[in-house]
């Protein structure tokens, strides 16, 4: 059997967490014969709700749980850990500025990188979701030098599943069966859904599609829906997306940890400057993962000028962002 290995989550008792710790504990991240630790950290005010998470999760009675660790003291929680699914930071409140919540969440992965890079395995593997996702994970990487940056990546995995559902659904297949497939640029609704490269059985999406409709249902239609995807999710379910997070958390991590037969992902990574995209960035990338535990943005691949256009918006805001939080990129 193998040696346990501790996965740290941060807003545990929070919505994603909720959907995320039970999907983790039964090891649909790391495989089924993976032994876990599960640290989870939250906030003061937050220690009784998950208290009750914990008392569910222990009632599932999880073969793979050797242990479980309620803390709100983050070097505790981030010890030794292996993985981190950094997923609690604050949502915006009434009226606050962007600048203002990029500020104040910053300032939340500023401590965890410091934390992170003082208790964790070095070979710890972070993903990001708490937004603004991108930015937060440039932040931690950088307040985390002894840790490789190749081992930071932002959640990007949501768009992709939500572009890739749209994709299938339209042309009645599964979404798996789409391939090349990739997001680039930032997790917000400047997002650039890339279906140039996709491939349906071999064939072009956009053959398959129908070349001359195409591009007016992927400009007025696709690009769109999955852009607001998370807004009509909201608008729709008066919360925000949860338990597709959650999967999209473990999905990421899962590829990235044990690959996945060959098939594009998209990871929030950082750019070292491919495709235009200013270097030190973390922006969605076209990524291939080669199982054991690597990745590599995918090489060679040619640029029209509407992608360059919509790489570009989303990379415009991506640089507004860091910007907002250059004081603690020191
Ligand atoms: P939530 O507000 O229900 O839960 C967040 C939890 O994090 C709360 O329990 C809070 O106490 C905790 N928390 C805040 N700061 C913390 C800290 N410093 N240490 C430990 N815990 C802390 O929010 P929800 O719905 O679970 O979403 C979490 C984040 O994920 C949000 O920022 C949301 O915008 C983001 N998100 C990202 C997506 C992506 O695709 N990257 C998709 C959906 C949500």
């Amino acid at each position: 059997t193998k040696t346990p290995v501790t996965v740290a989550v941060t807003g545990a008792a929070g919505n994603i967490g909720y959907a995320l710790m039970f999907r983790l504990a039964s090891g649909a991240m790391l495989g089924p014969d993976q032994p876990i630790y599960i640290n989870a950290i939250e906030l003061p005010f937050a220690m009784e709700a998950l208290k009750g998470v914990i008392m569910e999760l222990r009632d599932c009675a999880f073969p793979l749980v050797k242990g479980i660790l309620a803390t709100d003291d983050a070097e505790q929680g981030f010890e030794n850990a292996d993985y981190a699914l950094l997923v609690g930071s604050k949502p915006r409140s009434k009226g606050q500025e962007r600048s203002d919540l990029l500020k104040e969440n910053g300032g939340i992965f500023e401590t965890i990188g410091r934390i992170l890079n003082k208790v964790a395995k070095k070979t710890c593997k972070t993903t990001v979701v708490g937004n603004p996702a991108n930015t937060n994970c440039l932040i931690t990487a950088h307040n985390a030098p002894d840790i490789p940056s190749e081992n930071f990546s932002s959640m990007m995995r949501l768009d992709h599943d939500r572009g890739l559902a749209q994709a299938a659904l339209k042309l009645g297949h599964d979404p798996q069966d789409i391939t090349e497939f990739a997001v680039w640029g930032n997790h917000s609704a400047t997002m650039f859904p890339d279906l140039t490269y996709a491939r349906l059985f071999g064939e072009t999406y956009r053959h398959t599609f129908g070349n001359k409709e195409f591009d007016a249902w992927n400009e007025k239609e696709f690009i769109p829906t999955v852009q607001q995807r998370g807004a009509a999710i909201i608008e729709a379910r008066g919360s925000s997306s949860a338990a597709s997070a959650a999967n999209a958390a473990i999905a990421q991590t899962r590829d990235w940890v044990h690959g996945n037969d060959g098939r594009w992902l998209t990871m929030g990574i950082k750019s070292g400057g491919e495709y235009g995209i200013p270097e030190g960035l973390w922006s969605g990338f076209p990524v291939e993962v080669d199982g054991e535990g690597n990745y590599a943005i995918v090489k060679d691949l040619p640029i029209s000028s509407f992608q360059e256009e919509q790489i570009g918006k989303s990379v415009k805001e991506l640089l507004s962002e860091r910007d907002a939080v250059a004081e603690l990129l020191h």
